[in-house]
């Protein structure tokens, strides 16, 4: 069909992705997005635009009679014209516009976002509302979501069955008192009466619910998003942040539980570098250089294995002067995480069979073990140390119920101690911070930029 003929149609609405990605030049067409660059010249007009569909914006030549004061870098538009095989090998096409509507005006002075100019993560960190107009924030949300996108995949390729565990919970999982409570604001309540009619929590884990589900569906997961009162202003830890939980039945060993986390660790990273290679490498080659490197020496050996005591063993013999000394029965702290990954080859490294006293009432005992330990594993991973923690959970009946005695939860837990009456079967399970995980990948030094809103102590902007 001839160019004319299609000029006569309406033009065609596509994402700029679209437009990039095999739209027959000759096409009529109108996109919609915001102006990234502006290049008046003497006859002619230059913008990109970029609808956050792809990194790569649409360049848009138009006749400088179309030319406008009010078009400017963070603009909003409107543009009709024919796609044009582009005469540069960096972009398959471009539209030559004939007409150009001026949406949103964006005044460059006020705008916090200069045109041509490279933000650090932390200058954008300021602007929670505008953040996703930079390259690098829409880069990392595309990232974030095409992530997400493959965890399901993952799970729903293994035969795993997703449940939507409740946010709202009576319980405390991890059992560390670090709960948001939760009352509503309205007057009516006098006060004196909780809302439930007992304490309600915001959930911690979706772990015990995911415990009773896979008495049921043999695997199921959970994700979404888990909340935690820490008074922390470190580099990795959110009051709100999204994990991946998983929990299987008829899980023997370990081993059974650490082949379906690092699979699922190579499964999403595999996934992520094929499908948003354009994204990702923005962040190896400019946010983060050197870091692709890492990744990939991540991805090519299995993840090595070793006991909380060889940890231990390895931590006292470093000539490393730590904040926290170490010794057998203590808790490992980033720094500590940090140097077993460095020292086992900067790849993520498995750590198992952690003192039984640091562990949750959940956690298997591992009752022959010469130093008392839970069969609990943690994945520790560059840049960030601990990214998973999980365990094989005490299916026993009689163990649990001295444990949960011992602690004051029999009464609370007869549910729990319930699974473990009627047809209980040895199980595990664990969990994955989501924005541990981005900053593993993408090299990102501070939690506070792989989330699209963080919360952390004394700040809940938006
Ligand atoms: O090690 P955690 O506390 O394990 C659990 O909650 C288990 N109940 C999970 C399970 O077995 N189903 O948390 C799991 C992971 C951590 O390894 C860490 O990556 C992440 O969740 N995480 C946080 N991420 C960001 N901010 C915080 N405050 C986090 N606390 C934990
Ligand atoms: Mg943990």
């Amino acid at each position: 069909r001839s160019v004319r003929h299609y000029c006569r149609e309406a033009p065609t609405k596509l994402r700029i992705s679209e437009a990039l990605s095999g739209a027959e030049p000759g096409t009529n067409v109108r996109v919609q997005g915001w102006v990234r660059s502006v290049r008046p010249q003497k006859t002619n007009l230059f913008l990109h635009v970029n609808d956050g569909s792809s990194l790569q914006p649409l360049q848009v030549v138009a006749a400088s009679t179309l030319d406008d004061p009010s078009l400017t870098f963070g603009s909003a538009v409107d543009v009709t014209g024919v796609l044009k095989k582009s005469p540069h090998h960096k972009q398959p096409v471009e539209l030559e516009a004939d007409h150009i509507h001026v949406v949103g005006q964006c005044n460059p002075v006020d705008f916090p976002f200069k045109i041509k100019e490279r933000h650090s993560l932390e200058y954008i960190r300021q602007f929670p509302h505008l953040r996703c107009r930079t390259n690098a924030f829409s880069s990392l949300l595309r990232i974030r979501s095409e992530a997400t996108a493959a965890v399901h995949s993952f799970f729903k390729e293994n035969g795993f069955v997703q449940i939507h565990t409740p946010i709202i919970t009576s319980n405390d999982c991890e059992g560390a008192g670090e709960l948001f409570q939760l009352e509503p604001s309205s007057p009516e309540n006098d006060g004196n009466e909780h809302f439930f009619s007992v304490p309600a929590f915001l959930s911690v884990s979706g772990q015990l619910h995911l415990e009773v589900m896979s008495g049921a569906f043999s695997r199921v997961y959970t994700f979404g998003p888990t909340f935690r009162a820490e008074n922390s202003q470190s580099r990795r830890h959110l009051a709100e942040f999204y994990m991946v939980e998983a929990e299987v039945s008829f899980t023997e060993s370990l081993e059974d539980l650490t082949k379906v986390m690092e699979d699922m660790f190579r499964c999403v990273s595999e996934y992520v570098l094929a499908h948003c290679a354009e994204d990702v490498d923005l962040f190896h080659k400019h946010v983060t250089p050197g870091h692709r490197d890492t990744v990939d020496a991540m991805l090519k050996k299995r993840f090595p294995v070793i006991t909380y005591s060889d940890a231990i063993d390895i931590l006292n013999r470093s000539s490393e002067e730590f904040t926290f000394p170490t010794h057998w029965g203590c808790d490992l702290q980033t720094e500590h995480e940090k140097y077993l990954v460095k020292h086992c080859g900067n790849i993520p490294v498995f750590v198992t069979d952690y003192p039984y006293d640091l562990k949750p009432f959940y956690a298997r005992d591992n009752q022959d073990s010469p130093q008392h330990t839970a069969a609990a594993v943690d994945l520790l991973v560059p840049g960030v140390g601990e990214l998973c923690g999980g365990s094989l959970r005490e299916e026993r009946l009689e163990l649990l119920r001295a444990r949960l005695e011992e602690a004051g939860l029999e009464d609370t837990y007869s549910w729990y101690l319930d699974l473990r009456r009627f047809g209980s079967v040895p199980h595990g399970g664990f969990g994955l911070g989501f924005e541990r995980y981005l900053q593993c990948i993408l090299g990102v030094a501070n939690i506070k930029d792989v989330v699209p809103f963080p919360r952390f102590s004394h700040s809940c902007l938006l």
